[in-house]
């Protein structure tokens, strides 16, 4: 198969091989998406293959208008309308109970549906094109780092899926936070582009943080945005520097500095594109400084320990 490249102008062209059944990657606001019609099964089958993906790790459904919510969810809490309210479309994804019409696949088998509306021109009219919420997971290999660009998509996905629609570097390079509405508390399960404050202050309740061992969080579990070369993490400028080669490419927060030939600026929005391009340029090792101005930001803090866990 040949991987079309399509331009934002292709949305008809792209939607119509959506409904043909045939893969279409699309950007979003935070990463590239790998999209599928939500109620067709087999589609939704090739996500999990092209990506390599655990099939109890479910996907999100993207909806480009608030009356496509009752097709994939029931019973509703009050608290999703606030969210909605403050959030949609933006990089917040809400559990919800799953409608019985959804397919088992798109969920993981959970009787539960991740949902967001992207706030992103490209994917709100590739949806209403489609006629129905698309299920896309970032589109990148299983384990590998998202794509922010176009040309991640390709360098993952060429000749595997039928196009990718080019929207250029996408704006925030991470993920949505997702969190639960199912039960009394309100659940952080994903760190991501919305800090749990900006919900708790919407909510006015506290947000309680999950981590791996929070049920219902099955994509923590799994390693994640990891590079083919390995990425050590230090919290000391000065170990970091001992252990300097010439093939180490080292990525460092704002105002530090180091007398090394491969220093970049350690930013959420380029992350994922440098772990990338130090891979693609042949380096063998990526050294990454995490000060306290980095450690306290939950969403990026999580992307870069979880890229430097061995495999
Ligand atoms: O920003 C994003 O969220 C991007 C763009 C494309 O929208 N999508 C994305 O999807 O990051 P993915 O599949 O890479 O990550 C989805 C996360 C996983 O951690 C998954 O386990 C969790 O959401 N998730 C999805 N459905 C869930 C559910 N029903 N219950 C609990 N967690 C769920
Ligand atoms: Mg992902």
């Amino acid at each position: 198969m040949r991987t079309l490249i399509l331009t934002p102008e292709e949305i008809e062209k792209a939607a119509t091989l959506l409904k043909e059944g045939e893969l279409i990657a699309f950007p979003t606001e935070t990463v590239y998406g790998l999209g599928a019609p939500i109620f067709n099964e087999k589609a939704i089958a090739k996500i999990f293959q092209a990506k390599g993906r655990p099939a109890d790790n479910p996907l999100i459904a993207h909806i480009s208008d608030l009356s496509q919510v009752d097709q994939i969810a029931v019973d509703i809490p009050p608290a999703f309308d606030v969210l909605a309210d403050a959030f949609f479309p933006g990089p917040l994804t809400v559990i919800l109970k799953r409608h019985s019409d959804v397919p088992l696949i798109a969920s993981g088998g959970l009787d539960t549906i991740a949902l967001r509306m992207p706030d992103h021109q490209i994917a709100q009219n590739l949806i209403a094109a489609v006629g129905q919420p698309l299920v896309a997971p970032s589109a990148n290999r299983s384990g590998r780092p998202s794509s922010t660009k176009a040309a991640h998509v390709l360098s993952d996905f060429s000749g595997k899926i039928a196009g990718v629609i080019d929207g250029g570097d996408t704006e925030h390079g991470i993920e949505s936070t997702v969190v639960s509405l199912l039960g009394n508390e309100v659940i952080l399960l994903r760190p991501g582009a919305i800090p749990p404050e900006d919900i708790e202050a919407v909510l006015g309740r506290k947000v309680v943080i999950g981590d791996h061992k929070t049920p219902g969080s099955p994509g923590m579990k799994y390693r994640h945005y990891a590079p083919n070369i390995p990425v050590r993490v230090f919290g000391n400028l000065e170990e970091l520097s001992e252990n300097l080669r010439p093939g180490t490419f080292v990525l460092l927060p704002k105002g530090e500095r180091l007398d090394h030939n491969s220093v970049t600026l350690l930013n959420a929005t380029t992350f994922y594109a440098e772990l990338r391009h130090a891979e693609e340029k042949g380096f063998e090792e990526i050294l990454i400084y995490m000060d306290k101005s980095v450690s306290k930001n939950l969403a990026f803090s999580n992307r870069i320990l979880r890229a430097g866990q061995l495999k």
